[in-house]
């Protein structure tokens, strides 16, 4: 049986609310098993490392801002089709139309700030998610 790893950040904004323990059970809930696990304070090269793909979009510069305004919790989850199965927990990018049910649609909503502030990140491609692993744990 082929399993599956992804990354998923709990943002500044869902550490701030205190809200690490309900993502965590959220995804453990759901049965995807934990591996990897650790609260760090992010500078702007890793994060600029995660987030190269949106460099040159105009909500770059404030994503990382946003991103270094306080402590993120970064953990690998496993199980098949995590990576989907995660971003399906997540909801959409945008808070105010993420369903509810979803840890975006339940937890979140537009604040009026710069950046959307959505909670979590989750890998979105098993490319990425090798990617964004190194990044966060290394080799
Ligand atoms: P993520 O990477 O955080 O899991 O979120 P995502 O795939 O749903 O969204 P993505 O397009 O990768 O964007 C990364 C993060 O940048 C912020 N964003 N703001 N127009 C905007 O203001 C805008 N677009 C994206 C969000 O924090 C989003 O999660
Ligand atoms: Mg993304």
């Amino acid at each position: 049986m082929s399993t599956e790893k992804t990354l998923i950040l709990v943002k500044p904004d869902g550490v701030s609310r205190q809200l690490i323990g309900e993502v965590i059970a959220r995804v453990e809930n759901k049965g995807y098993v934990i591996t990897a696990l650790r609260m760090m304070q992010a500078d702007r090269a890793l994060l600029e490392r995660h987030y190269e793909e949106h460099k040159g979009k105009p909500f770059f510069e404030p994503l990382v801002e946003f991103m270094m305004s306080g402590p993120i919790v970064a953990m690998v989850a496993e199980g098949n089709r995590v990576i989907e199965g995660f971003r399906s927990l997540a909801g959409v990018t945008d808070p105010t139309v993420a369903a509810p049910g979803t840890i975006r649609g339940d937890l979140a909503r537009d604040q009026g700030t710069k950046v959307v502030q959505n909670i979590v990140h989750g890998s979105d491609s098993p490319e990425s998610a090798a990617r964004e692993i190194e990044i966060f744990f290394g080799k």
